[in-house]
């Protein structure tokens, strides 16, 4: 199973305040449907409460917690990231897109061979935060896009791949 993380994190590695995102960023959200589109998508609890407890059209939308009770609204709950894995893995899937927060990256990081981190160039105040990578990882493409009406701030899309 390739594990992949995909996250926009500023240039301080903030990811998330308040349980909500600190930036709306059109072109960012294309690509990240885009590149989840058809795949299962593992999230934590929190970020899935983030969402209005909604799923993500199109995915199979795995819900991390620790707790058996949880209304899911149509997702899967999962209790590890191995949970996870092995259901993925059962329905054929070859990856697994794990898609935040910043508890779940933690988590998920020492598994993970692939990231697609959107670094958006900004240094901000939040509770949430992608851990910040080690010599380990290497930056294989990125594509800048400038900041327009549109787009408070200019980003990069980045593929890291482990080493
Ligand atoms: N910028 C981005 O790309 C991005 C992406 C996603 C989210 N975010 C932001 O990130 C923030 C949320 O992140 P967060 O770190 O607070 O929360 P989170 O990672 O979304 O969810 C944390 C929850 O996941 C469950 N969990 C964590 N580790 C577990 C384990 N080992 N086994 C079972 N369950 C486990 C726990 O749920 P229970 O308490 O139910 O047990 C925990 O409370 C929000 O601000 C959101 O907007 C940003």
């Amino acid at each position: 199973m390739n594990i992949t993380l995909v996250v926009a994190a500023s240039d301080n590695n903030v990811i998330g305040k308040d349980n909500q995102l600190l930036w709306h960023l059109p072109k960012d959200m294309r690509f990240f449907k885009n590149t989840t589109w058809g795949l299962p998508i593992l999230m934590g609890r929190k970020t899935f409460e983030s969402l209005g407890n909604k799923v993500l059209p199109g995915r199979l939308n795995l819900i991390l917690s620790n707790q058996k009770n949880i209304k899911t609204n149509g997702a899967t709950l999962v209790h590890s990231l191995q949970d996870a894995v092995n259901l993925a893995t059962k329905q054929d899937y070859k990856q697994l897109m794990v898609i935040g927060g910043g508890q779940i990256y933690e988590l998920a990081l020492p598994s993970a061979h692939t990231i697609m981190l959107t670094r958006v160039h900004t240094t901000i105040e939040g509770d949430a935060f992608f851990p910040a990578l080690n010599e380990d990882w290497v930056k294989k493409e990125s594509t800048f896009y400038n900041s327009d009406e549109k787009h408070s701030y200019s980003f990069d899309i980045e593929c890291w791949q482990r080493k």
